[in-house]
């Protein structure tokens, strides 16, 4: 390509588009429990992986920082549930705490002061109507299941799905959109293989895998509960939250890079994506390199696991809708790193990298198209099923109410997620900001904001002020997407 066909390519991809989604589009925010509800030990809440990890210190968060009280959410219901009207979003997602719903993580530990609070939200919502996405599991595992192993143990599968099933029965007569997990992907590698995440098991080679399969297979018995039990009665839909940045191959015109590229793809969110959306199985680009690279090893079996065939007839077509969590680009480039010793990094046979051009953030790089990018894909490789944006935000240092570069940042991904919708044919229906307010952004504490409502972490009443993009969104909102301002000829 040469440097003026590579400008016009540019170009292109920044044209601005305008026009609007379908009339019951779901526009929200989402949250998670840990980030939000602070109450850690309140009313006989049991600790979380989350809470112990940022007990200890020499975890390597931000100043130390720990959800103790965070937004003080659990005391604050009526002070969120007025940020959620004012922005005027058709929905809301959030995540149950299992700990505070089953403080030792069984269901002979119930605790009604949890449960409370949930049902009082969810009635806050719906009297608002506003509709309730509820994550069943943002990353805050009960302490007492990961003294028994965690998700290295296979019998959480049946503790998750008593745990699911409660909540099926509990508040599935106000609950329609059900998320088992939120992002297993980090949770196995930076919680199992990395260790930076609780429970800071450092095994790269192993451990995300066989997490992973654990998950996938508890994932798929939720779905059949949710299926045989409440489906008929409740009638909502279930599915889990995947992430991936969009990846982008360094040089488009050698197809080692296109293919580390879409591998790229295939380790984050097809590892979880291809046996649920698929065919119960993991794609073979994993299958193949694991395998491979196993074999070279000398290994005797793959270190990928492997799904018997009633356990793959088990895990297909267990999600009624796609929840995609995305946030920025990475270009992608083939490499053939060391083979030992054996990690999940190695195993995807590339590297990632930011192109200087794009704008920085707190956090990621800021690549408008890579949203449109992405939802392409998954609309190639999984079908015309219909698609959720559960989170897209952006992180900022600087805690400034007239935040211009968040109002950018939505403003140019909704108008990405827009092209894909309108003129690619994208079955986008819904859009989730991350997030309503300022947060625990884990492993950057309080440093990161992400909030459309900036909250005062030194004031204990910690008040919420709208930011200038707050006001953005819900001008997004109201034209139901992108207008063009006729009067401006
Ligand atoms: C996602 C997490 C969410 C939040 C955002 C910024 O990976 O699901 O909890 O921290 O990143």
């Amino acid at each position: 390509m040469t440097k003026r066909e590579r400008e016009t390519q540019r170009d292109f991809i920044d044209l601005f588009y305008h026009g609007t989604f379908r009339d019951d589009f779901l526009w929200g925010v989402s949250s998670s429990a840990y980030q939000i509800e602070g109450g850690w030990d309140a009313d006989g809440k049991g600790p979380s992986i989350w809470d112990n990890f940022t007990h200890t210190p020499g975890n390597n968060v931000v100043n130390n920082d720990n959800g103790d009280i965070a937004c003080d959410s659990y005391n604050k219901l009526e002070e969120d549930l007025n940020i959620l009207r004012a922005l005027r979003v058709k929905a809301y997602r959030f995540s149950l705490s299992w700990s505070r719903i089953f403080p030792t993580g069984r269901i002979d530990s119930v605790n009604k002061y949890g449960v409370d609070y949930y049902n009082r939200l969810i009635d806050g919502l719906v009297a608002s109507s506003i509709i309730p996405m509820v994550t069943l599991y943002h990353w805050d595992l009960p302490q007492a299941l990961q003294d028994i192993g965690g998700w290295d143990n296979p019998s959480l599968i049946e503790l998750f799905d008593s745990y699911a099933d409660f909540c099926f029965r509990t508040f599935g007569d106000r609950v329609q959109f059900w998320m088992t997990f939120n992002e297993p992907m980090y949770e196995a590698w930076l919680g199992y293989g990395e260790g930076v995440f609780p429970p800071g098991v450092k095994d790269p080679g192993y451990a995300p895998y066989r997490i992973a399969h654990t998950i996938i297979k508890a994932h798929a018995r939720v779905y059949h509960t949710y299926d045989e039990k409440y489906r008929e009665s409740q009638k909502g839909v279930i599915s889990l939250s995947l992430s991936t940045h969009w990846m982008e191959p360094k040089s488009p015109n050698l197809p080692g890079d296109i293919e580390a590229a879409d591998r790229a793809l295939q380790f984050s969110l097809g590892w979880f994506a291809h046996p649920i959306f698929r065919n119960g199985d993991y794609p073979d680009a994993m299958k193949w390199k694991v395998g491979n690279r196993s074999e070279l090893q000398n290994l005797a079996t793959s270190r990928l696991p492997s799904f018997t065939e009633e356990e793959k007839r088990y895990i297909r077509n267990t999600a009624d809708v796609f929840c995609l969590n995305t946030y920025s680009t990475k270009i992608v480039k083939h490499r053939t790193p060391q083979l030992n010793p054996p990690s999940y990094e190695n195993d995807l046979e590339r590297t990632e990298e930011d192109d200087n051009s794009w704008p920085s953030t707190a956090v990621n790089r800021a690549v408008p198209w890579g949203m449109r990018r992405v939802l392409n894909w998954l609309k190639e490789e999984y079908g015309d099923i219909p698609i959720y944006v559960t989170e897209n935000g952006v992180g900022l240092k600087k805690s400034q109410i007239e935040d211009i570069d968040r109002i950018f940042f939505f403003k140019t991904y909704i108008n990405e997620a827009l092209k894909a919708y309108n003129l690619d044919g994208v079955n986008l229906q819904g859009y989730m900001a991350w997030s309503m307010m300022d947060n625990f952004e884990w492993l950057q504490g309080y440093s990161v904001k992400f909030g459309l409502y900036q909250v005062d972490f030194n004031d204990t009443n910690r008040p919420r002020t709208a930011r200038t993009s707050a006001r953005y969104y819900t001008e997004v909102i109201n034209n139901n997407g992108i207008f063009a301002h006729l009067w401006r000829t």
